[in-house]
């Protein structure tokens, strides 16, 4: 039920005190329509279209347009922070037919609401390249979900990692759309079990400072070949529903953006659930959005709650528009409930021992191990077990370092610094610790320990979403707020908001030059030094990096980070993680980013693949990592048609301990003077010593086709094209066969004409 503008906001925050709103579990617990409807549903009366529809037939036309967007009045606004971490927002709820709503809570790294369980952050889970575990993530993330009381989970962000020094680039999967994909698809299929699962954001977000104006320009090959493939392949998992973004593509805002919302996402590919629009900022126009295909405007009674029943009235609203959405939320809602798990969580799943373990376990299959070199008999890594005394260095060591403080940031019940895990795994060892301040101090502490770690990296303040951003017009959110007490007011909140959350764009891919300076440091004190990083995406490390022998990537890496990187460290457990993007050893080898511009360029020479179009050589290349043995990939044979396929390689585990690998298929046309990798599968797999067996590794023939934006067809891009097994993005394609021999075509329904070798 629609709250009427006079609710006062104390009564909001009693609601969320007091939990009055309450999960779709209470409300079906009575008897209504809607409770009828999907139990109609379940049992196969009625098919969910059928029952969406019978519904609007018992519904007004004020609570039709209720649907449309979110409940809470206007007034909210200012206290959307306030509320976000304590209770779902919700959008179309109508009590009277038993109507939960839409039931809203974020995020990608664990619930925002209350404390539960934080997960590593999205990038370190795609470091994983485990798209199984990445589906228990989701059903963990999912259940809680339900717990909190939401029915819908905005955790699934495939936005592709253009340039590291995007603000958020720790909520998506990196620069590879086959693997972005995987995850995210893994991700949508785990949190669908109890929630209705978001895709975001609707597309080609990665800017942050400028995210409400930027204005992307790009060409039909690499939005179709690059920036949306994985948005498909995740509508295609299932996804119940997309959240346009806020910037501009081709000149739209996204929530008007017909050619992609209704066009691509609908007609292209079929697309049968609802969008919503990003928070607040994201609906420009309340009947254009509509029109175009941006379903529910979020999170409150802003634009459309103003302007929709006076165009319905006039016939600037077309009444089949309006029907035509609250259907798509409606049946939506009704078909996920009628599907998902029966059984209704309780509280005590949340942060639970058994969601605990798997972030531990999540965090350890994250660490990127991408240096590991031997000071004196055997390489540093793992500590040798007659280690007696440790000197643990830097600003991030003792610290909770959960990513950042935006709208995906995760309260847990407790955390687990690089410190205390160390000195719970290790308590029989002398730890000596300091910050790193005082760099004397920390060379002498160094100097003193058998083995020094350096724990340095980024925090809330270097990256993250950025709750303030330049120019943005607050007049979208109507008349009220252009000029008088409400924008001011607003504008303070967002100023003094600034002061505490700093996030945005990175200003830089180095470290701070305190960090660069203590490891220097450090490392002259004891060169048996290991530095581990801690960031959300790409840090330079030329400065510093032939000084140290060993180096990893820890991420963000949740609640039980600490644990998994001393488990790691100790070599309890493998470092399991691979590079989702490229380490560069220069900025100039990526695209020209500025934080500022309001316009942009996306083209098809990103990442790895810039660096390998243009003959760089990276630090560490796309997919790189190491274990603690010595494991070998040999592709054996492979199939591969328009539509997909599958290869066979053989992998040995040639050290004397247990370990894990990822294979990794790529493919390139080798004709090209300086190939180009594309990833086309991978799988990972865990070996004891000695072992050797054959994996299967499914294939993804997408990035080896291109679409001819006329007839939308698909068909094998032209050029001499060979395929490989390999441990990260291959440097040489001199083990590579020959991956088709004649052009393929195919028609909608994927079938070709070319021939696998
Ligand atoms: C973010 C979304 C998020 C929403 C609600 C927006 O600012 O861009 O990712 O889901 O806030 O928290």
């Amino acid at each position: 039920m629609k709250t009427n503008a006079g609710v006062s906001v104390w009564r909001l925050v009693r609601a969320a005190r007091t939990r009055e709103l309450d999960s779709t579990d209470t409300m079906q617990a009575e008897s209504s329509p809607y409770v009828d409807a999907v139990r109609a549903v379940r049992v196969g009366e009625l098919t969910a279209d059928e029952a969406a529809n019978q519904l609007i037939t018992m519904m007004t036309d004020s609570e039709i347009l209720g649907l449309l967007d979110g409940d809470s009045p206007r007034l909210v606004l200012p206290f959307i922070p306030i509320l976000l971490d304590r209770v779902p927002f919700v959008a179309g709820a109508v009590s009277r037919l038993g109507i939960p709503g839409i039931r809203f809570s974020d995020g990608g790294r664990g619930v925002v609401i209350g404390a539960s369980t934080a997960f590593p952050v999205t990038i370190a889970r795609a470091a994983t390249w485990d798209p199984s575990l990445e589906e228990r993530v989701g059903v963990a993330i999912g259940l809680e979900t339900r717990a909190r009381g939401a029915n819908y989970s905005a955790s699934v962000c495939v936005n592709l990692l253009r340039h590291p020094a995007w603000g958020r680039a720790q909520e998506c999967y990196g620069e590879d759309p086959v693997l972005t994909a995987r995850m995210g698809s893994a991700l949508t299929q785990g949190v669908r079990v109890n929630t209705m699962a978001c895709v975001k954001h609707f597309a080609l977000n990665s800017m942050e400072n400028e995210r409400f104006e930027v204005d992307v320009a790009v060409d039909e090959h690499s939005l179709h070949e690059v920036y949306l493939p994985h948005f498909k392949a995740v509508v295609d998992a299932g996804a119940d529903s997309v959240m346009s973004s806020y910037n501009r593509v081709r000149g739209e805002y996204m929530d008007v953006n017909r050619a992609l919302l209704t066009d691509v996402l609908r007609h292209e590919w079929g697309f049968s659930g609802f969008v919503t629009s990003d928070w607040v900022f994201g609906t420009h126009d309340a009947v254009v959005s509509l029109e175009a295909g941006m379903d529910v405007e979020m999170p409150l009674r802003l634009l459309r709650a103003r302007a929709l029943p006076a165009a319905l009235h006039h016939g600037d609203l077309a009444r089949s528009t309006m029907l035509q959405s609250a259907r798509r939320i409606l049946r939506t809602c009704v078909q996920h409930a009628a599907t998902r798990e029966p059984a209704v969580p309780t509280r005590a799943v949340i942060a639970s021992p058994a969601h605990r373990a798997l972030a531990h376990e999540v965090a350890t299959e994250s660490i990127v191990l991408l240096k590991n070199e031997a000071v004196g008999a055997a390489p540093l890594l793992p500590l040798a077990p007659a280690t007696r005394h440790l000197a643990v260095i830097g600003r991030l060591a003792a610290q909770a370092n959960l990513g950042d403080h935006g709208s995906s940031r995760v309260r847990p019940p407790s955390t687990v610094s690089p410190l205390q895990g160390l000195r719970e795994a290790l308590p029989g060892v002398r730890i000596t610790t300091t910050n790193g301040r005082d760099e004397r101090r920390a060379a002498s502490l160094a100097a003193a320990a058998e083995t020094a770690i350096v724990v340095v990296g980024l925090d809330q303040h270097d990256e993250g979403e950025s709750v303030v951003t330049g120019g943005v017009d607050v007049g979208v959110l109507g008349r009220e707020f252009r000029s008088g007490p409400l924008r001011r007011l607003l504008i303070g909140l967002a100023h003094l908001a600034s002061r505490f959350v700093r996030g945005g764009d990175r200003s830089s891919l180095n470290l701070r030059p305190s960090d660069e300076r203590l490891i220097h440091v450090v490392v002259t004190a004891n060169p048996r030094t290991v530095v581990v990083l801690v960031s959300g995406s790409a840090i330079l490390t030329e400065t510093w990096r032939d000084r140290v022998p060993a180096l990893l990537f820890a991420w963000y890496g949740g609640m039980e980070g600490g644990r998994a990187l001393a488990s790691v460290l100790t070599g309890s457990e493998e470092p399991g993680g691979r590079l989702p993007f490229v380490l560069p050893t220069d900025t100039a080898h990526l695209p020209f980013f500025d934080s500022t511009a309001k316009s942009v360029v996306y083209d098809n020479q990103w990442g790895q693949r810039r660096l390998d179009g243009q003959g760089h050589r990276p630090a560490y290349p796309f997919g790189f990592g190491l274990g603690y043995t010595n494991i070998e990939h040999r592709l054996i044979d492979h199939t591969l048609d328009d539509s997909g396929g599958n290869a066979n390689v053989h992998v040995a585990n040639n050290g004397n301990r247990k370990g894990s690998t990822v294979v990794q298929v790529y493919a390139a046309d080798v004709s090209l003077r300086r190939p180009v990798a594309q990833l086309l599968g991978f799988r990972k797999v865990t070996l004891e010593p000695g072992a050797e067996t054959t994996v299967r590794v499914d294939l993804d023939a997408g990035p080896t086709l291109q679409r001819d934006s006329t007839t939308r067809r698909w068909s094998a891009r032209s050029g001499e094209w060979a395929l490989q097994a390999s441990q990260h993005s291959p440097d040489s394609w001199e083990n590579a066969v020959s991956l088709r021999c004649t052009e393929g075509l195919i028609d909608q329904e994927g079938i070709s004409d070319g021939k696998p070798v």
